[in-house]
């Protein structure tokens, strides 16, 4: 059976992707600071600032495909934290891709639709990057690191939204939590996306691994919407209140991160690939809801050992 080393398995993608993996394949999922309760797949803990420990744990791992999603994730946070931000999405996958290299082990990496500065959308692989934040700027130093170090690994340039240990990682938990309190939030109007569901994107990852691709990809919904079109999607979906969703502009809100116009990403290379187009938002959002019905979401809760209470 494949052995997979996922990194970030706590993480919103590591969580959803080792769970989705763990039936199918010999899952070994990293931690870091948050532990998990009975995940039902091996977990080992390092932390991968310790660049020289990286083949040490590679070597103790032995696994035949590492999916990295580890990463400072959050851009307001990269921003504030830019050295870490550089050490851990960028040297970091440097480091494990010479590592995964040396080995002849397979290596996805993840990477951002934020590698673009959003002022054209509907990105091709071939477009130029040219990222206008900390965080998008370690994302693609790690690219060219990666790419540099094992030519054979895949580059997945995405966008996701899902359930997360914490209830608070993606975009579809904070229109969720908010409209189910009964709480008016703001919904951008001045940024456009193309999200998948991540375990739609986990089960992508395993199949772009399976058939043996490599180099960058764009692995995001066949459809884009604004972020204020998601939320009212995502209302809609759920039979919450949309109404609670404002218009607004995120320039105006003066984040500390510069945010990209549009992010849609153009996934015809990857559908080529795979023989499928890629599934829409709508689909992605039939997806939660399933899972909420489903009781995912409370299983995903239950995995943190330190669970939070769920909202709604
Ligand atoms: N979320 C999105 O929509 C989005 C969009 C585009 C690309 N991406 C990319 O997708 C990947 C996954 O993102 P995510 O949203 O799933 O991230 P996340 O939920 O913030 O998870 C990050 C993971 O990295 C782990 N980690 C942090 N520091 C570490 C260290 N020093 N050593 C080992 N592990 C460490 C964390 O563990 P602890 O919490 O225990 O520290 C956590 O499991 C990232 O590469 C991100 O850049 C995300």
């Amino acid at each position: 059976m494949t052995r997979i080393l996922v990194t970030g398995a706590s993480g919103l993608l590591g969580s959803n992707l080792a769970l989705a993996a763990a039936p199918r394949y010999d899952v070994v999922g990293l931690l870091h600071r948050q532990g998990l309760n009975e995940p039902g797949f091996e977990t080992v803990q390092a932390d991968l600032l310790d660049l020289d420990g990286i083949g040490a744990l590679l070597d103790a791992v032995q696994p035949d495909w590492v999916v990295h999603c580890a990463a400072l994730a959050t851009l307001n946070e990269a921003e504030r934290q830019p050295q870490l931000a550089h050490r851990l999405n960028a040297e970091v996958p440097g480091r494990l891709a010479t590592e995964a290299a040396r080995r002849g082990l397979r290596l996805a990496h993840i990477s951002t639709d934020a590698v673009f500065d959003g002022s054209k959308g509907n990105y091709k692989e071939t477009d130029g990057p040219n990222p206008l934040s900390v965080y998008a700027r370690s994302k693609r130093m790690a690219e060219l690191a990666v790419k540099a170090a094992h030519p054979g690994a895949i580059l997945a340039r995405t966008v996701f939204f899902g359930w997360s240990l914490n209830g608070q990682q993606s975009l579809a938990e904070f229109f969720y939590n908010n409209l189910a309190a009964g709480r008016p939030v703001n919904g951008h109007t001045d940024r456009r996306f193309c999200p998948l569901l991540v375990t739609d994107l986990a089960e992508i990852l395993l199949e772009m691994l399976e058939k043996d691709l490599s180099g960058i990809y764009h692995v995001a919904s066949a459809d884009s919407m604004t972020k204020h079109e998601f939320g009212l999607a995502l209302a809609a979906r759920f039979g919450l209140d949309g109404g609670l969703i404002q218009s607004a502009e995120s320039a105006a809100e003066n984040p500390p991160a510069r945010r990209a116009p549009d992010l849609s990403l153009n996934t015809a290379r990857l559908s080529q690939a795979l023989g499928r187009r890629m599934p829409t938002v709508a689909q992605g959002l039939d997806g939660l809801h399933a899972q909420h019905a489903s009781g995912y979401r409370q299983r995903l809760r239950d995995l943190a050992t330190q669970p939070q209470p769920l909202e709604g």
